[in-house]
Formats: structure tokens, C-alpha cells, sequence
């Protein structure tokens, strides 16, 4: 098992080190996940830890290695939208960041499909089953929403999390419908502190716990930003993952 990852890798290497060679262009392709996971630990981990989970989410310990598509959409869009700044360190020279977002696109490629994994919770150890998937908007590019459901399959305890990029948003009211139900309201308040070197203040949110049952087809997110829907396809989850969720999220939402 060992040696046969060893070679495989060995090949990757040669093969890497010649296409480097030959093609000087394709190089800011090649940033490896190691490489990557120090940027996101120097630039971004400082904010997203366990405890403070600014923006709902933890880099702590983030793993290119095991990338995840729906949050690496996410992660691009901030890595666009300047959050390399965020920490109020100098940013890193031109190759890196082109290579650090190159290899993140890569990443996020299938992000507007399901993916469902199963992991542990960072501290509890708990066997977690999670489904993410991102949705983009026509009219705000380049405007991202996370869909993320979570199950803890030992305590059968499960949530579904939303959350935005670029731009956070607060103090609103938007609109949450399981199947074209009528819409649940939502509640958005409060502001986030930055804790960064560089950007002390506050900003609005980025995230929110959704409450409504799990839904059979559609999750529709109406007005979080104004005038914009946007819709997650549920339906298209695959079975083993939706049964797995339904033993800790409500369901119960048909028409
Ligand atoms: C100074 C603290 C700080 C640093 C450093 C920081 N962030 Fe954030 N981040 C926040 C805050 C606060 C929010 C929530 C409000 C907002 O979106 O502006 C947020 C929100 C986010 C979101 C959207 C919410 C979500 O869960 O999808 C993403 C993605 C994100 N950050 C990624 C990054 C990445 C990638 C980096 C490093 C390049 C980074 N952040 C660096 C404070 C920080």
C-alpha cells in the first residue's frame, strides 16, 4: 500500500517536474495542497478557528488533500474578493496568490453539485455525515450561497447551515421555504467582530442556522440580499445521505 502511493507519487513528481520545464505557464497550476494549507493557516486560520468560527466557518483545520468543492467555491470567492488581505499581514507576491487561487479553482470545480462526506467533529470526535452545495447569482457576481446539512449519526443531532460570500449582510428579515411551502422568516441580526491585525471593527454575518424541515425537492432562500432567490435542489441528493439526514433533521415538509 505504502510503496505503491510512494511511486505513484515519485511518478507525479517527475511528470510535475517536466511539465514545469516545458511549460512555464502551466507552473501556477501545480501549488501543492501542503503549500496551500500554509497560506490558509497564515492568512485565514487566524480569524476561522474552532472557537471563534468567524463567518460560521473553521479553517483550523482545513486540508486541500481532502478538498471539499463547495468550500473551496467559497474560499475562491473570498481569495477574490481580498480576504488575503484580512489578517493584516503583506499579502503573498503575485505567482503565489495566482497559484494559490489556480489550485483553488481546481477545487471548487464540482462545487454545484452535492458532495457529501463523513468526518469527525473537530473536538468531540462525533461521526459526522455532511452534504454541502453552492448555488451563484446571475445578478451579483461573483456572489456565492452555501448550503450545508449536517448529521451527527451517534447523536442523531443534525443542522442545516446557510452561509454567504462576499459580501456578509445583517439586520434583515429573508424568506426560507422547504417545496414551495410558504416561507418561514428568518431573522438576521447582529455583527461579527473582526480580529485581525489589520481590520479591527465589526462586519455583518455570513452565516445562519436554517429552521425548517428537510425538504423532499427544493430549498428556496428568498430576500436575504434584496431581490434575490435562490434555489438549492434537494431532490437531487443521493438516497443513502438523504435517509442518513433524516434521522436528525425534521422532515415532514410535503405538500
Ligand atoms: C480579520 C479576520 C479574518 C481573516 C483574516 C479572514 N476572514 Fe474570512 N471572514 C471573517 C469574518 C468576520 C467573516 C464574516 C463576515 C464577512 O463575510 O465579511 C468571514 C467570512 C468568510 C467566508 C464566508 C462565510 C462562509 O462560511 O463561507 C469565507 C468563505 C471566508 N471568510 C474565507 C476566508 C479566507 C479564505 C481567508 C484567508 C484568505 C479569510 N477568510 C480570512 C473574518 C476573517
Amino acid at each position: 500500500m505504502h510503496s505503491a502511493v510512494n511511486s505513484a507519487s515519485r511518478y507525479q513528481c517527475i511528470f510535475f517536474a517536466a511539465l514545469v520545464m516545458t511549460t512555464p505557464a502551466l507552473s501556477a497550476e501545480l501549488m501543492s495542497p501542503g503549500q496551500q494549507n500554509a497560506l490558509v493557516q497564515k492568512y485565514c486560520a487566524v480569524c476561522h478557528t474552532e472557537a471563534t468560527k468567524n463567518g460560521g466557518l473553521s479553517l483550523e483545520h482545513y486540508d486541500a488533500a481532502h478538498a471539499n468543492p463547495p468550500l473551496a467555491a467559497m474560499l475562491l470567492s473570498k481569495l477574490q474578493g481580498g480576504a488575503m488581505g484580512a489578517a493584516g499581514l503583506k499579502i503573498p507576491d503575485e505567482a503565489t496568490r495566482d497559484a494559490w487561487v489556480a489550485a483553488t479553482t481546481a477545487q471548487a470545480e464540482r462545487a454545484k453539485r452535492w458532495t457529501v462526506i463523513r468526518t469527525e467533529g473537530p473536538k468531540s470526535k462525533a461521526p459526522l455525515l455532511v452534504a454541502s452545495i453552492v448555488r451563484d447569482v446571475a445578478s451579483r457576481k461573483p456572489a456565492l450561497y452555501r448550503l450545508s446539512l449536517t448529521c451527527n449519526i451517534a447523536s442523531h443531532q443534525g443542522e442545516i447551515q446557510l452561509t454567504w460570500s462576499p459580501q456578509p449582510q445583517t439586520d434583515r428579515i429573508f424568506s426560507v421555504s422547504a417545496d414551495g411551502n410558504p416561507g418561514l422568516p428568518h431573522k438576521l441580526e447582529g455583527r461579527e467582530e473582526k480580529m485581525g491585525n489589520g481590520s479591527a471593527g465589526t462586519t455583518g454575518l455570513a452565516a445562519a442556522t436554517l429552521n425548517v424541515p428537510l425538504p423532499e425537492k427544493t430549498l428556496t432562500i428568498t430576500d436575504l440580499f434584496p431581490g434575490e432567490t435562490v434555489v438549492f435542489p434537494l431532490g437531487d441528493l443521493d438516497q443513502a445521505a438523504r435517509q442518513q439526514l433524516g434521522v436528525c433533521l425534521p422532515t415532514g415538509a410535503r405538500k
